[in-house]
């Protein structure tokens, strides 16, 4: 059923994204690239990458790392590849079909691992994350960029009512597809708080796990250690 949304929306994912967050997705991206100070040589695997987003902006900011984007659905990451293609730069990207809970990848092989809006999509998270913890080397870290849980609520209702009423219209106007984002708003709304979903990295083993706000609770950026 995600991998049919996602092929789905292919065409249409990454424009929906600006319009849908009008263009916050970049602010809360660079915040993750910050935290995550990527370095030359360093093997950082981009995990659900689909178009490449987080993949290409970790390169522009540190051109020697080497990438590897994974993702369930074959029709994003082509999108990716195309784009890759206009903008240039980065031929070096590896992109892999696959699934998170079963990584197609040797124990204690990458240097960092990202998760950017892919991992309430999953079936078993906790699952995925023991694939990341097994795929990491020691010293490694995960760093995870999801919507979260806006605290304040005068913003909450603000939120509530901008994401069951304008994304699903949005949806419906620009990739006439209603549903799917309905079901995207939906995910949001189920998928763990921040401390909760913390509790579930360090279940996996993970340590010094932290997390931080972005846009006062609208996305978190969560960060573990394999140490
Ligand atoms: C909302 S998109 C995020 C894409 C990208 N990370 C970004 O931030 O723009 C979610 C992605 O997760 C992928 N995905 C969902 N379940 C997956 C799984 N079990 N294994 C790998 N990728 C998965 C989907 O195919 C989709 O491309």
């Amino acid at each position: 059923m995600i991998k049919a949304l996602f092929a789905g929306v292919s065409n249409k994912y990454d424009v929906m994204n600006d319009s849908m967050s009008l263009g916050t997705h970049r602010i809360w991206k660079t915040a993750m690239v910050d935290w995550l100070a990527p370095r030359a040589g360093e093997r950082i695997l981009d995990l659900a990458g689909g178009t490449g987003d987080i993949a290409m902006r970790i390169l522009k900011r540190s051109p020697q790392s080497q990438l590897t984007v994974l993702d369930l659905t074959e029709e994003m990451m082509h999108r990716g590849q195309q784009r890759a293609k206009t903008v240039g730069g980065h031929e070096s990207i590896q992109w892999i079909s696959g699934d998170a809970l079963q990584l197609p990848f040797a124990n204690n092989s990458f240097d960092s691992c990202t998760i950017a809006f892919g991992i309430r999509n999953f079936t078993d998270i906790l699952g995925s994350l023991d694939e990341v913890f097994r795929i990491l080397k020691f010293g490694g870290r995960l760093l995870i960029l999801e919507f979260s849980d806006v605290r304040n609520t005068v913003l909450r209702q603000i939120y509530d009512r901008y994401s069951f009423a304008v994304i699903p219209w949005l949806g419906q106007m620009m990739a006439n597809d209603k549903e799917s984002y309905r079901y995207l708003v939906e995910s949001i709304r189920r998928f763990p708080k921040q401390d909760e979903f913390a509790a579930m990295i360090e279940e996996a083993g993970f340590k010094r796990v932290k997390y931080r706000n972005l846009s006062m609770g609208i996305a978190a950026l969560h960060s573990g250690w394999k140490v």
